[in-house]
């Protein structure tokens, strides 16, 4: 065969993409959405005067990102209390970037690193396009305590092949953040077994709870790299600039650096003009993370009260984008969706789409406007009334 076994072909769409495909979408009810950019978030117009700069007519190429854009990220951290140098960070074009970089550097085929279940359905793509395996480890619900790492999967998981555990902080969708305590266990599990972790905080600034956590930026215990980027933090995924912060015990750190800037000269994604707008992009997005934040917990606060006398239960959630609910079990997860898309059209992804353990969970989109989350939840409530026995 002529193609490479990595990206596997025909391509099929799952039967709800194919039901989503007919439907209209100006009048989907879309629980789903997760792209700031259609959730009714104002962006002020001056952000496209950033673009408007002579230097943006020359080509400085740096493997790691212009000397002022990393400054920014530099300063991000140094909000949070976290003090790393300009030299452990590397811009890249999104967080799916950083983690192909990341897999490159420390996988050769078939290695495999661990993923969180639930979790975000796009490592499966990220890992294979690298030749890299997935293993997963859990995460449990408690109706008392919430989301908890299950560290016996971890470790029961870890092989010879293993290379790095990624933790997802908070996570997608379950909105679970890594403890300080997690964080002390994760760090011993992947120092004693000579693997690196792989922090994505892409939504670490979303904070729902009010409960303070902390990065795992700086860390220099074991290989780390924490993963950000604009697309979540100043909800500007069109812009296309995440970065990678590594840390680790000094040489080990130094390695890890040049072979990534070995691999970031080769491909040089991140454009000059993103690269010269990102401070001023750091000071507009205030607000919109700010209006964004607002907008999560009076969502998130909303759902509560909707489902405190029903019988649909919304699990507890720390932050990020998305919440989770638990429906009935008398339907599937499957059967929920589609009747809610065919019935009510709208839009909720089934908690299979995330490799959750059991049925039936949907996650739902908390960026969502709030007019959309009203009729959202009122067919939600339709459809158990409709169907409940
Ligand atoms: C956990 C997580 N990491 C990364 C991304 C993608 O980020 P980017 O747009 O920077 O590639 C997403 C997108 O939803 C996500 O959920």
């Amino acid at each position: 065969m002529i193609f490479s076994e990595r990206i596997r072909y025909p391509f099929e769409l799952n039967e709800l993409s194919k039901l989503i495909e007919v439907k209209d979408k100006n009048n989907l009810i879309n629980l789903a959405e997760s792209n700031p950019t259609k959730a009714g978030i104002i962006y002020e117009h001056k952000i496209l005067n950033y673009f408007f700069k002579n230097d943006n007519l020359k080509y400085y190429p740096d493997p790691k990102g212009i000397k002022e854009a990393r400054e920014a990220v530099l300063d991000y951290y140094k909000l949070k209390g976290v003090f790393i140098s300009l030299e452990d960070i590397f811009l890249t074009s999104g967080t799916s970037e950083a983690y192909s970089f990341i897999f490159k550097i420390l996988c050769d085929p078939l290695d495999n690193i661990l993923i969180p279940f639930p979790g975000y359905p796009l490592f499966d793509y990220l890992s294979s396009l690298e030749l890299v395996k997935t293993k997963h480890y859990r995460l449990e619900y408690f109706h008392n305590s919430g989301w908890k790492i299950d560290f016996d999967s971890i470790v029961q998981s870890i092989d010879k092949k293993t290379k790095a555990i990624v933790l997802i902080n908070p996570n997608n969708p379950t909105g679970s953040y890594v403890s300080d305590e997690d964080k002390r266990k994760i760090i011993d599990i992947a120092k004693k077994n000579d693997i690196a972790i792989i922090a994505d905080e892409v939504f670490f600034d979303y904070n729902i709870d009010d409960k303070v956590y902390h990065s795992f930026a700086g860390n220099k215990d074991c290989l780390t790299f924490v993963l950000s980027g604009i697309s979540k933090i100043l909800a500007l995924p069109q812009m296309k600039l995440s970065w990678i912060v590594v840390s680790g015990e000094e040489k080990i750190k130094r390695e890890a650096i040049d072979r990534l800037e070995l691999v970031s000269d080769t491909f040089l994604s991140v454009s000059i003009p993103i690269q010269n707008a990102l401070k001023d992009f750091f000071l507009a997005g205030e607000i919109i993370k700010k209006n964004i934040i607002e907008r999560i917990k009076e969502n998130y606060l909303y759902i509560k009260e909707c489902v405190k006398d029903s019988p649909i239960r919304l699990l507890d959630t720390s932050g990020g984008w998305s919440t989770v609910i638990e429906l009935p079990r008398i339907l599937s997860e499957e059967e929920w969706v589609k009747k809610l898309l065919m019935e009510e059209n709208c839009l909720v992804y089934p908690g299979y789409f995330f490799d959750f353990e059991r049925e039936a969970f949907c996650s739902i989109s908390l960026i969502v406007e709030k007019d959309i989350l009203i009729r959202g939840i009122k067919s939600i409530e339709n459809i158990l009334q409709k169907y409940q026995i």
